[in-house]
């Protein structure tokens, strides 16, 4: 029985770090175990321009852990307005390494994301020259579509058509949650990718609503039904290189989730590596989980892997603390509801 594993060091391609206190809490649970991660640009107000993004990268530098060897990969947030010019030069110069679609309205802070994909046809085509990376939430906003529906009719209606329109351009399927997503990237050459969640790995949309509405479970896009949990399962665990880890890992104060209209998002940074590594253990395949967390990744974003490991050990379960204390308040931590016999070795 394999009781030990060791990884290179795992990056995180999708994270929500936050402003403020909430940044000073949370960047410590990412910090200890990712080498890198990609961040999110939903503030209020988004980082839209290449100013928004240094100076939330310097923010993040400003309060690193001593001694963390964490780099935050910056991105944009694209606009209708977005300027291409200035987003080749912060490509260029290495301050962004992806732009951040979200459709309207279709997420936490997503106001000022795109209605009119039309408008940001000249950013795309530009992205696609010079081989900067879009990550895209998926999922339409139309009221008329099921909210369980919505990320497969955005491939249709939306992604599709955008990569037929733009085929050089470099797409992530950010945090899918459908067998849709799983069978699209896989019908795609090599400029389509995913993420994966780590708790759309666990839970389904019975998880949130049976017995009893889970709003820590909640997040977007929503856990859908078992069989897409299992395609997401197969994705991930496959070792096909297109498929890797965002955490997409969200903060927000347990009052904010557990509200009469409670937040999305599921805080994951803290026990992740443990969660994963029992997920990939149930599936037979922890020798496919360094290729999920360590080197899909790097390779589609064209950097290389980290140079340092991580050990993971089996043994006693791992008791995790159940909230995270912030200066905002208190964040509980995502509970996948079985032991963690992982534990990552200092
Ligand atoms: C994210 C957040 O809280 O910023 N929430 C979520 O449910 N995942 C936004 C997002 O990635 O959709
Ligand atoms: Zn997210």
């Amino acid at each position: 029985m394999t009781d030990y594993i060791k990884l290179i060091r795992p990056d995180d391609w999708h994270l929500h770090l936050r402003d403020g206190d909430m940044l000073a809490a949370v960047l410590p649970e990412s910090a200890r175990h990712f080498g890198r991660a990609i961040i999110m640009p939903n503030l209020v107000p988004p980082v839209v321009t290449s100013q928004d993004a240094a100076a939330y990268k310097a923010r993040i530098m400003a309060v690193m852990p001593d001694g963390a060897q964490f780099s935050p990969l910056m991105t944009l947030y694209l606009t209708e307005n977005t300027d291409a010019d200035d987003v080749a030069t912060a490509h260029k110069s290495g301050l962004i390494s992806a732009v951040k679609l979200y459709p309207a309205g279709a997420t936490t802070n997503s106001d000022s994301g795109v209605a009119d994909f039309d408008k940001v046809r000249g950013v795309l085509e530009r992205m696609a020259e010079i081989g900067l990376p879009l990550c895209v939430h998926g999922e339409v906003t139309d009221k008329d579509v099921d909210i369980f529906d919505r990320e497969a009719v955005f491939i249709d209606r939306i992604l599709d058509p955008i990569r037929r329109k733009t085929p050089d351009l470099r797409v992530i399927m950010e945090h899918i949650t459908t067998s849709n997503g799983v069978d699209y990237v896989k019908s795609a050459g090599n400029n389509l990718a995913a993420t994966i969640t780590t708790h759309h790995l666990i839970i389904n949309r019975n998880d949130i609503l049976v017995g009893g509405i889970k709003p820590h479970y909640y997040c977007l896009p929503v856990a859908k039904r078992e069989s897409h949990r299992l395609a997401l399962r197969a994705a991930a665990t496959s070792g096909d290189a297109r498929f890797f880890l965002g955490t997409d890992s969200a903060p927000h104060t347990d009052p904010n989730k557990e509200s009469a209209c409670g937040c999305a998002g599921c805080f994951t940074a803290t026990n992740t590596m443990s969660i994963l590594a029992q997920v990939f253990e149930d599936e037979g395949a922890l020798d496919n989980l360094e290729g999920f967390t360590s080197l899909n990744g790097p390779e589609f974003y064209r950097l290389k892997p980290n140079k340092d490991h991580i050990i993971l050990r089996k043994g006693d379960p791992v008791i995790y603390p159940e909230k995270l204390m912030t200066a905002e308040g208190e964040v509980s931590i995502f509970n996948p509801g079985f032991p963690l016999l992982w534990q990552i070795e200092a």
